[in-house]
């Protein structure tokens, strides 16, 4: 799963659009990133516009490394020295007492600004030939699934004239396939506001300390609202028995299912599409927002999601299942 080769025209092309202000759509290695200079007030304000995300959610910074931490945080611990060496380049973002530099645009008028060196070669292309930080929130309209392909981002927000992007770069499907890890740094005890692929057990064992969950007093981070990650048709998490059980029964109501293939198997009731659910967390991850729209726009009334296994490496997943549920029966 590694990403095809630079294309060089293409992050040329990229940084000529950052340096006029516009935004770019660009492979991370988690997700797709809508990306614009972190110091271009209305380069930013288009960031939002285009999403339709409220301009008091603070966004995140993406730099090339730790050698950023003075220019855009200050009072920095050594925890975020710590975690920097062992995860950056890396799906880990860090939230950091912000510097002057680090503006309300970027911030969300809080205190603090949310850092991450990004790994995707490409991304890091488009850094180090722009030279400056990029603000980059997932590709998505506000409340949608976060995009790991370049066409998710067309079909999604579309390129000008007729959509909303200046430019996006296709630099092939994002090889974790989640949201970031996201670690507040910012006061005394560390904080898990997301959970992502950097686990906490390796966030611990690498600071040595405990990170807690944050309280219900992030509201803030638009990642931590409920009803997010949301599709349409209304999805119901459930265990994998009681799913097949489901399943076994012919008639109710059109069924689109994400399960392990065992609870696949004596199927009698009317399926529009069933895809069978990786083994491992890390493969789990990188098919999780295909698989959503794919069983969101299959013709189903209900999407049924088997619960995955419990254990540190998926609680990440576990998490925006959670959400995914939260965000489609409400909405
Ligand atoms: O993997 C990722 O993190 C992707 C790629 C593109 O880097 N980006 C991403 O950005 O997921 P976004 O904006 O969709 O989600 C970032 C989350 C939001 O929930 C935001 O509120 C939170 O990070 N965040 C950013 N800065 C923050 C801060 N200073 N304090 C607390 N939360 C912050
Ligand atoms: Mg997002």
């Amino acid at each position: 799963m590694s990403p095809p080769a630079i294309d060089t025209a293409a992050i040329r092309r990229a940084v000529e659009v950052l340096r006029r202000g516009g935004i770019v759509a660009l492979p991370t290695e988690t997700v797709y990133g809508l990306a614009a200079d972190a110091e271009h007030g209305d380069a930013v304000r288009k960031l939002f516009a285009a999403k339709g995300r409220p301009a008091d959610h603070p966004v995140i910074v993406h730099v090339s490394g730790a050698d950023a931490f003075d220019e855009w945080a200050i009072e920095v611990p050594d925890a975020a020295h710590v975690l920097a060496r062992a995860f950056w380049p890396g799906p880990l973002t860090l939230v950091l007492k912000r510097s002057a530099r680090a503006g309300d645009i970027v911030t969300g008028g809080q205190d603090t600004v949310g850092l991450r060196a990004p790994a995707h070669p490409w991304m890091r292309a488009v850094l180090h030939a722009f030279g400056g930080a990029l603000a980059a929130p997932s590709a998505n309209s506000f409340g949608r699934v976060s995009p790991t392909t370049a066409q998710h981002v067309i079909a999604d927000l579309g390129v000008k004239p007729r959509g909303k992007v200046d430019l996006v770069v296709d630099g092939g499907a994002c090889p974790v396939g989640i949201e970031s890890t996201i670690v507040d740094l910012s006061s005394e005890t560390p904080k898990l506001l997301r959970p992502g692929a950097i686990t906490r057990v390796q966030l611990q064992a690498a600071i040595g300390h405990q990170v807690a969950d944050a309280g219900a007093l992030s509201p803030r981070a638009s990642g931590r609202l409920e009803k997010h990650y949301a599709p349409h048709t209304p999805l119901t998490l459930m265990p994998a028995d009681a799913l097949a059980a489901l399943l076994s029964k012919p008639g109710g109501a059109r069924l689109a299912v994400l399960a392990p293939m065992s609870a696949l198997e004596d199927c009698r009731a009317e399926v529009t599409l069933a895809i069978a659910a990786a083994e491992s967390a890390d493969d789990y991850a990188r098919m999780l927002y295909s698989s959503l729209p794919r069983l969101d726009t299959s013709g189903a009334h209900r999407l049924l999601v088997a619960a995955p296994p419990a254990g540190p490496q998926w609680e990440a997943i576990h998490d925006r299942l959670r959400r995914a549920q939260a965000g489609a029966t409400n909405e």
